[in-house]
């Protein structure tokens, strides 16, 4: 579920953390503000989750008066939802609070605030390590920003990294910021139970704990009056969604709960993430292969190829438990387009378990993958337990080998595609020409294709693809 770029269905190379810092903000509300009017900005790193809570803060922020910017020079308050998977995630932190260090100083006042899973990982330490820091807040206790807004503006730096056990903003309605209209996130869970021994998420976002499925439900209604077309149902653990109604003590599930949202209306298309292996179960593929409008796309994170170092993973599942849910998947739901996470050269990893890994790729025929080398995260089981002994040339290259791959499986599973009729949800102009529009098929895969009168963004199309690269497929739209 990590987002660099949401739009992508392609290759994916090692994520540049520079590149994901996106800044939201909201057209209407800079319109008509009064010059005392306060004004919050905030950039957002990491997984889609940090891209969801910050539209959590922005409505919690908007509640007692302050307005987005997407101008950080005027802002009173600078935020950063920051990412800690990765040591690279954290560096791109420091340095965007090198850039706003220079603004508070040419701007006294102004606070800065660092929020999500860096915040949750350094505590006050922050406050040592970066001096011009006023706020850092944990994922767990954004209801409390405005208080600690208001004492910061007192002069009394504050911390809240409460964890918590109940918290899942389930009655927040969030604000829609930098959104295209068409497409949104709904966040269904929190936290994470798994202890992958390599992920640090589990000690920044706590436990796992499953929102209402009832608000879930209300929040997709609205989001399609509203003209939304398109829900993302996110959590880090999506298919352990397990909600107990306290009424009636009926349980809800995953699948009951993408049964219930699919239901909303035919015309609003579902997609989730992420799934771990182990969880998704017949009952979910039963569910998408059912309604034409769960999308047939399921990013299932193989993270190693290798029965050995899934173990020292701790992923509970092997290789062979794998390919069989690969089998099971395409068995279920023909068409279905699978995507990855992997990780090149794990603790002890030898090249002939890195080359299990490159034959994964090739087996369960990825439409796409995230991947990544190792980064050994403090305090993690893997940290604890097993030396970080591969070299970082050998981490590259084997991170190499598996973009390659990856590159040459993508480029063939979209030549598959070429001929075939797919419906596509217009999501806007493309990047490349202002003649074309872009938008995805069910596979989660980009279509762009020539733009005709009549159309705009959330309609469904038609599309017939001509050309495809390894990333996105070229075509048509025909008459309905
Ligand atoms: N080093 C490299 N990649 C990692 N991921 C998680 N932790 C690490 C780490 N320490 C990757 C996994 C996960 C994705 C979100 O990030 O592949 O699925
Ligand atoms: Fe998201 Fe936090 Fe994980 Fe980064 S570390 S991907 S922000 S949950």
């Amino acid at each position: 579920m990590y987002n660099d770029n949401p739009t992508l269905s392609g290759i994916k190379k090692e994520i540049d953390e520079s590149k994901q810092g996106e800044v939201f903000f909201q057209e209407a509300g800079l319109q008509g503000t009064v010059s005392d009017q306060k004004h919050f900005y905030i950039e957002s790193y990491g997984c889609q989750m940090n891209f969801s809570d910050s539209e959590i803060v922005a409505s919690i922020l908007s509640e007692v008066g302050f307005q987005p910017t997407r101008n950080m020079e005027v802002a009173d308050l600078i935020m950063i939802n920051t990412c800690s998977i990765r040591e690279k995630a954290e560096d791109t932190v420091r340095k965007r609070l090198r850039v706003f260090d220079k603004m508070k100083q040419q701007r006294p006042g102004t606070l800065v605030g660092v929020l999500g899973c860096m915040a949750e990982r350094l505590k006050s330490k922050f406050l040592e390590q970066e001096k011009l820091v006023d706020l850092v807040v944990g994922p767990d206790a954004y209801r409390d920003l405005p208080n600690l807004v208001s004492n910061a503006e007192d002069g009394d730096k504050g911390v809240n990294v409460f964890l918590s056990r109940e918290e899942t903003y389930a009655d927040i309605s969030p604000l829609r910021l930098g959104s295209n209209g068409v497409s949104a996130f709904i966040s269904i869970m929190r936290g994470c139970d798994n202890m992958c021994s390599f992920c640090v998420v589990p000690y920044t976002r706590g436990r796992e704990r499953s929102r209402n499925a009832f608000s879930i439900v209300a929040e997709a209604t609205d989001l399609y009056q509203k003209g939304y077309r398109e829900v993302t149902l996110l959590g880090q653990n999506v298919d352990s969604f397990k909600w107990e109604n306290p009424e009636t003590q009926e349980v809800v599930s995953f699948a009951d709960l993408l049964a219930q949202v699919a239901d909303v209306h035919p015309n609003l298309r579902v997609r989730f993430s992420t799934s771990h292996p182990k969880d998704i179960t017949d009952e979910v593929l039963y569910t998408m292969a059912r309604y034409e409008n769960i999308c047939n796309y399921i990013h299932l994170p193989v993270q190693s190829g290798n029965s050995r170092i899934l173990d020292l993973m701790n992923r509970t599942y092997d290789r062979e438990w794998y390919i069989n849910k690969i089998n099971r998947i395409y068995e279920i739901i023909p068409d279905c387009a699978i995507s990855s996470d992997i990780i090149a050269g794990f603790c002890t990893e030898t090249e002939e378990e890195h080359k299990d890994t490159l034959s994964m790729i090739e087996f369960a025929g990825y439409s796409m993958s995230y991947m990544f080398f190792y980064s050994e995260r403090p305090g993690t089981l893997a940290a604890r337990k097993y030396e970080d002994d591969i070299p970082l040339e050998i981490k590259k290259k084997r991170l190499q080998e598996i973009i390659q791959t990856q590159t040459k499986v993508s480029q063939a599973h979209n030549q598959r595609d070429i001929g075939k009729t797919f419906k596509v949800l217009i999501e806007g102009t493309s990047k490349k020409s202002d003649q074309d529009f872009k938008g995805r098929n069910s596979q989660n895969k980009m279509v762009v294709f020539p733009k005709a009168a009549d159309y705009r963004a959330g309609d469904y199309v038609n599309v017939t693809i001509h050309k495809a690269t390894s990333a996105t497929l070229i075509g048509e739209m025909i008459a309905e």
